[in-house]
């Protein structure tokens, strides 16, 4: 399995990670012999090298500040389209920031790796989030997988459950807590810490976006919903079609206040059919302290799925992370071995 990384942040780092710690297990467990002809990187250089990278090199160069074009193999000096343009591979891995306004870079990057024949495995919102259906269906045309178990919930296999393991249910309705950073910055708020404090914890912790207004503002989480009702009603249009408040308005008096009356509050994302029209929203609610989603805190998500078979289903998990979201795409890695 032949991967190029299209971007070496914290998510592609994060895979690394896990790539050089279970490249044994997953030889012995899936087959899964991979090796590395790609990195692209906008601030730590790009490289290739048809006969493998090491990853466990590029993950200490990264690590140091220095240039990844300083391993053995060709330093690449054209940008991340270029490099899937021209580098032959079987999976690409995007994982360059997310805009969930324009959905680019990365919407170019999976356009151009899926129409290669190349599959595709994102943890990246802004692609999925605007387009799911029209990159889903060009994955069908060229035969190969666009996975994205990392757009939602970090690792916490929550599409994998919609789409494997609750098949055959009809979803009636999903709501739950989709933002790991706005949920650590409630938990640390409630525990005296100021906003701005809070805030730039959760960014030295990998969990917030590279432009952290996304979080507070409630549209990372609206671009979860919106992956998920595209996903489970094959909703059309983009995000900002659908209500969506953050935390911005919420103070530290509100956070005591709401807690004298038994209430914690929670962003909470939702999506549900009315008729035949998907809905999808975000905004912060009061949850009663009693509830289930009230006692899930720091970058903890959790989401309950609403069933006709099961009544509710709810999962609980980290949402958030380096090695979480690394995690993510290795489950869609696997994925692809398991049934290619
Ligand atoms: N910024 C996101 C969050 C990262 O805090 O949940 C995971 O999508």
């Amino acid at each position: 399995m032949r991967l190029l990384f299209i971007g070496f942040g914290t998510v592609g780092q994060g895979l690394a990670e896990l790539l050089v710690e279970k490249e044994r297990h997953l030889k012995k467990a899936y087959g899964i012999d991979f090796s590395t002809v790609g990195i692209s990187d906008m601030l730590k250089g790009s490289l290739v090298n048809a006969g493998g990278i090491d990853l466990a090199a590029a993950l200490e160069k990264a690590g140091s500040g220095e240039k990844l074009s300083e391993l053995p193999g060709e330093e690449f000096t054209g940008d991340a389209l270029e490099m899937i343009r021209t580098v032959d591979a079987d999976v690409v891995l995007e994982a360059t920031y997310t805009d969930i306004k324009t959905g680019e870079p990365a919407t170019s990057h999976i356009r151009k790796a899926l129409e290669r024949g190349m599959h595709v495995v994102t943890s990246n919102k802004g692609p999925t989030a605007l387009h799911y259906q029209e990159l889903a269906l060009l994955a069908r045309e060229k035969g190969v997988r666009f996975l994205f178990e990392g757009t939602v919930m970090s690792g916490t296999p929550l599409l994998n459950l919609l789409r494997e393991t609750l098949a055959g249910s009809e979803v009636l309705e999903l709501k739950g807590i989709l933002n790991g950073t706005t949920n650590y910055i409630l938990t640390r708020m409630e525990e005296g810490l100021a906003y701005d404090d809070a805030l730039k914890k959760a960014q030295d912790l990998g969990y917030a976006e590279a432009v952290p207004d996304a979080d507070v503002l409630g549209w990372d989480a609206l671009a979860k919903v919106t992956i998920l009702a595209k996903v489970m009603y094959d909703a059309k249009g983009d995000p900002f079609d659908f209500p969506c408040e953050g935390i911005t308005k919420i103070s530290a008096s509100d956070i005591v206040e709401a807690k004298e009356r038994g209430k914690r509050f929670k962003l909470i994302g939702r999506v549900w059919k009315e008729g035949n029209l998907a809905k999808a929203a975000v905004a912060p609610e009061e949850v009663d302290m009693g509830h289930p989603l009230a006692g899930i805190m720091g970058a903890t998500n959790a989401v309950t799925v609403t069933t006709d078979t099961l009544g509710d289903v709810t999962i609980v998990g980290p949402g958030a992370g380096r090695r979480e979201t690394g995690f993510s795409l290795l489950i869609d890695l696997i994925e692809i071995a398991r049934k290619d």
